[in-house]
């Protein structure tokens, strides 16, 4: 009998301070308005010197597993999608498997920018499909406060730190109905921190550049064409998706992926107002939010799907 995996619950958390548009507007030459209309973000949170994504990371994870109804011991894979772990290593994955005292497991970082999360999970379905692995925690934690340039208001405004997680286990009966991956690093130059490790420290300013304008064509066309590969590689049309669950980058973004979809504004999850682009952190902050406040409901089909430096895209089909 073929085996699937199936979400058997969610997580998240996002650290308590809060960074308003006005704020903002102390810090850089932006206003509340520009951001709004431009990206449709109010507000973000950040973490507080001494946070680290780990702290975010072992909170999501363990709302994650108690929704489950599991203990930590019962997870067999870790897989953290990261653009910030605290450290250079270990993995944040192996972190956060000591937090969770969990002990011989493989655990392991995805650094696929803001496909992260879309990433890990189709890793996960991989190691669950071929029958390695029972029950996989899947983690997108990011802490993007720390690679921001707060005097470039191109970007500052629009990232946001957090974290959200998924519990997978085997099923007999499809879950997660398919996964697709891409990248094409030809455009690697348009949202990058060009910076490495020389000599043993940091060679240069370690922040986010990005070419937002160009970054956003590329992502409009992109997600776009997602959205057919997905739906034709399951011969299912647009009404067949209850819910799109996005990368919360720009509202702009999705509204164009939600009519692509011919999908009401009110079966797309939206967070962004509030928790700005979180990057790999930013699908399951939002598909938990839907979940938890009852919107998304179990037997319902999900598309997630998301788009991020390297370029990387991809999505995710689920039956919840
Ligand atoms: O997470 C995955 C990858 N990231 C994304 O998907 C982000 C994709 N890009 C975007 O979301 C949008 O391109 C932005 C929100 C970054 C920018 O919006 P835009 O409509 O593409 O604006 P723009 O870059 O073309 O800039 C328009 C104007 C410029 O002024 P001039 O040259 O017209 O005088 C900018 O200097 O807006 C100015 N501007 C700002 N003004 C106030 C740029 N940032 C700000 C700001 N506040 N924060």
């Amino acid at each position: 009998m073929s085996v699937y995996s199936r979400i058997l619950g969610t997580g998240s958390y996002l650290p308590e301070k809060v960074l308003t548009n006005k704020d903002l507007e102390q810090i850089v030459d932006t206003s509340d308005e520009w951001i709004r209309e431009r990206t449709g973000i109010r507000q973000r949170h950040v973490v507080i010197d001494g946070e680290s994504c780990c702290d975010l990371a072992e909170r999501a994870a363990r709302r994650a597993i108690e929704s489950a109804g599991l203990v930590p011991t019962e997870i067999d894979l870790i897989v953290v999608a990261t653009t910030t772990p605290d450290q250079i290593f270990p993995s944040t994955a192996c972190l956060l498997q000591q937090r969770l005292g969990i002990h011989g497991c493989p655990a392991f970082d995805v650094q696929a920018v803001c496909t992260g999360f879309v990433y890990a999970l189709a890793i996960a379905d991989k190691f669950i499909r071929a029958g390695t692995s029972r029950c996989a925690l899947v983690v997108g934690s990011e802490t993007l406060s720390r690679i921001l340039n707060w005097q470039d208001r191109g970007t500052c405004v629009l990232f946001g730190d957090g974290a959200g997680a998924v519990v997978v286990g085997a099923a007999e009966e499809a879950g997660i109905l398919s996964t697709h991956l891409h990248a094409d690093g030809a455009y690697k130059d348009l949202l990058q921190v060009p910076r490495g490790i020389g000599s043993g420290s940091c060679d240069g300013d370690p922040y986010m550049e990005m070419r937002g304008n160009e970054v956003f064509k590329v992502a409009v066309t992109t997600l776009g064409r997602i959205v057919d590969e997905t739906l034709e590689a399951n011969g299912m049309q647009q009404s067949d998706i209850d819910w799109l669950i996005p990368h919360q980058a720009n509202i702009r973004i999705i509204q164009a992926t939600a009519r692509k979809l011919h999908l009401p504004m009110e079966q797309v999850v939206v967070t962004v107002g509030d928790h700005g682009n979180t990057s790999a952190a930013s699908i399951p902050l939002a598909l938990d939010t839907a979940i938890r406040d009852g919107r998304i409901r179990r037997g319902e089909t999900l598309l997630m799907e998301a788009f991020g430096g390297g370029f990387t895209w991809g999505s995710v089909l689920a039956r919840y």
